[in-house]
């Protein structure tokens, strides 16, 4: 470990010099095959039936004529599925997600519960017997209607705590010279990765082997062997390549149902969710309720600051968008409160999207610093300027590194953010009214152990094996360009192969932690085995094998507040007549570690910046109170930012090396999104002088 701490910062080669994707070309001409491609002989097609009712129970199935319909060959439900054990604690510390847990009781929490799976020869006769199938249900009231003042609004105990409070809030906020007191507001909002979740379950010679698209094959692995009370060790899934991900594709209903049809029929089962089948399976980010109360001197300085969130979870599982949680590493005040509610409804639990809690926690805490710039008269960098924190305003610990007042200084350059008269509605080009926003962003940078197993091949190759997840964004690439470094070869000679939970445990695809968990594991064992190859070793047919495991290395590290950070600025044209707001350019300057592949960092960095654009103007999955479901809940309905809404958007980055990474990495995945919402909702302002505290901005609210 140490040796190759200390190798790999001082001969960089191939890591910070772009690279194409190693499977792009496999990819542009389709030989890359996702999961609901994989060809399996004697595939059998499953297709899930969802609950019509938002709360209740299943009375009865009409299964009997769905089986004699062409092809048919099961249909599972609550009285005849395989029973599974779902009273334990996965690999990342929690229990499994009721919705994943399927048929294994009558009772409905949500519209779109999972009641039961139809198998048949082919996808087709699945589908159209999965649609002729009649299910009764006792329906009971429900409650699907989200708001922060809902009456049964809670506090999770011990929830990396819910709660955190430090001085007389009250007493600060009555001595500032200047008060900012908004609420803002999130809505509910989906994952529409391009690639819609599919698995295929196979029983092999007693081995249980799942192709699937998910963001962590030993994740997923670990999570069906325990349902099904497996050895770890006969269970094995691959995902070799994930067309996107973002927080949604762990253990869900699909793998599971395939695993339950593949073992009653013991034969291959597929079973592939279709995008109206997501909003209600994927899991998709809580709206929010957020209230800020800023106090400062009159000069900018920060007395108080208290950010407090509510989201929704389902009645079956408690999920936390912990959108509070960006003001406990953001800024500081003599008093300083934050908290992180919930209220359960008869919804679908929520899950991770893109910086949960960030994401919509950074909207409403930076369109508040605007606020709060524009009452003191102050530009809104140099009010981030004066409440530049020494440490962490909560944890009270020292940053690994915090650069982001570089990166304002470097934004502000490029983007000409001097020239800016802050008055605002005073621009106008046409019937188009002109501003500028900014806004700060943040994302923790952590890493998760992980193994890795480098072998030298006889013919002078080496292939690097981890069960690393790459969902689109070039993990294998960013990993052969460290595999290359750390061996002291050529990229070429390097061969990632990654996606398969027989690799070992690794980190997930999430939480930003990726690349960096799975770097610094390649990096041990290739550190170490180009020690012994330097030793004289002689390579034998069957190669030299060297396995890493991080959870030593990764537990050692001291304790410090570890983030990436970056500043956000946006331009915007507001339609006075229609009310459309347009982004006509942003620009991201981030502090967020060694950059691997500027290539695929670029792209990934703009990827959640459009996602930013999206959030902000367009994205609003709208639940009907009477039935508990969604209106429109499809592509049409639930609009996603597309290539017209994309103007000029612009990342880069300043040099920031984690200190504490043996490649110096933060990890990127992330912070793109954080910030951009804001950046966009401050330059609305600026164009307009109306503030929009509600997301997003809708033609019919801008008018
Ligand atoms: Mo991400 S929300 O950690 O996949």
């Amino acid at each position: 470990m140490t040796t190759a701490t200390t190798r790999t910062t001082t001969a960089q080669r191939a890591v910070g010099t772009a690279h194409t994707r190693v499977e792009g070309r496999d990819k542009v001409t389709g030989a890359a095959r996702y999961a609901g491609d994989i060809p399996f002989a004697e595939l059998a097609h499953g297709w899930l039936v969802l609950s019509s009712v938002a709360r209740g129970r299943v009375r009865s199935l009409e299964t009997a004529p769905v089986l004699g319909m062409p092809g048919v060959l099961a249909v599972l439900h609550h009285e005849n599925a395989p029973r599974v054990d779902s009273d334990h604690i996965g690999l990342l510390g929690v229990p499994p997600e009721p919705t994943s847990v399927v048929f294994q009781h009558d009772r409905v929490p949500h519209m779109g519960w999972p009641v039961a799976l139809v198998v048949a020869e082919t996808s087709e006769q699945a589908r159209e017997a999965a649609e002729a199938l009649v299910v009764h249900y006792e329906s009971e009231p429900h409650d699907v209607a989200f708001s922060g003042g809902h009456p049964d609004v809670y506090a999770l105990d011990g929830h990396m705590p819910a709660v955190t409070e430090k001085g007389d809030l009250e007493a600060e906020l009555a001595a500032s010279a200047v008060v900012v007191d908004e609420e803002y507001t999130t809505p509910e909002e989906h994952h529409s990765p391009m690639e819609p979740h599919a698995a295929a379950a196979r029983w092999d010679g007693g081995r249980l082997e799942v192709v699937d698209s998910n963001q962590g094959s030993t994740w997923v692995a670990d999570g069906l062997a325990k349902l099904f009370s497996l050895d770890p060790e006969s269970v094995r899934v691959r995902s070799e390549h994930v067309g996107g991900g973002f927080g949604s594709k762990g253990v869900r209903a699909h793998q599971v149902a395939a695993v339950m049809a593949a073992t009653v029929l013991q034969r291959p089962v597929r079973v592939v969710l279709t995008r109206r089948q997501m909003f209600a399976l994927a899991g998709y980010r809580s709206p929010t309720a957020q209230r800020i109360r800023l106090g400062a001197d009159a000069d900018g300085r920060l007395r108080a600051l208290d950010h407090r969130s509510v989201n929704l979870t389902s009645t079956v599982h408690e999920f936390v968008e912990p959108s509070a949680g960006v003001a406990r590493v953001m800024y500081d005040a003599d008093a300083h409160h934050t908290a992180n509610r919930v209220v359960r409804l008869d919804v679908p639990t929520p899950t991770w999207m893109r910086a949960p809690g960030e994401a919509p926690g950074s909207f409403a805490l930076e369109a508040a610093l605007d606020e709060l710039a524009e009452k003191c008269g102050i530009d809104p960098i140099e009010l981030r300027a004066r409440n530049e924190p020494e440490r962490g305003p909560v944890s009270g610990r020292p940053f690994s590194s915090r650069d982001l007042l570089a990166c304002f200084r470097e934004g502000a350059r490029r983007f000409g953010w001097a020239d800016r008269d802050p008055r605002p509605g005073l621009r106008r080009e046409g019937r188009w009214l002109l501003g500028t926003g900014t806004a700060a962003a943040s994302f923790p940078a952590g890493a998760g152990p992980s193994t890795a197993v480098v072998t030298a091949e006889a013919d002078g190759t080496f292939t690097v094996r981890i069960a690393a997840a790459d969902l689109g964004t070039g993990a294998r690439t960013a990993l052969t360009l460290v595999a290359a470094d750390a061996l002291e070869v050529t990229t070429d000679r390097v061969r990632v192969r990654i996606g398969d939970s027989d690799f070992g445990p690794a980190m997930i695809a999430g939480g930003s932690m990726g690349t960096r968990s799975w770097a610094w594991a390649i990096t041990a064992a290739a550190g170490e085995l180009r020690e012994r190859l330097a030793l004289g070793t002689a390579v034998p047919p069957e190669g030299v094998t060297v396995r890493s495991d991080t959870t030593a290395a990764i537990g050692a590290l001291a304790q410090k507040e570890r983030h990436s950070f970056g500043a956000q600025f946006a331009e915007v044209a507001v339609d006075v007549a229609t009310g459309e707001v347009r982004v006509r350019r942003m620009l991201g300057v981030f502090a967020a570690g060694r950059i691997v592949n500027p290539l695929t960092a670029r792209s990934q960095f703009v990827g959640g910046m459009i996602w930013g654009v999206s959030m902000a103007l367009h994205e609003e999955a709208v639940r009907d109170l009477a039935s508990g479901g969604h209106v429109g809940a499809d592509l049409a309905g639930y609009h996603v930012a597309t290539h017209a809404d994309v103007q000029r958007i612009e990342a880069d980055w300043i040099d920031d090396p984690d200190p504490d990474d043996p490649v110096g990495i933060k990890g990127i995945g992330e912070i793109g999104i954080v910030g951009a919402a804001a950046a966009i909702a401050n330059a609305v302002w600026h164009a307009t002088g109306v503030r929009h505290r509600s997301l997003p901005i809708r033609p019919d609210r801008v008018l």
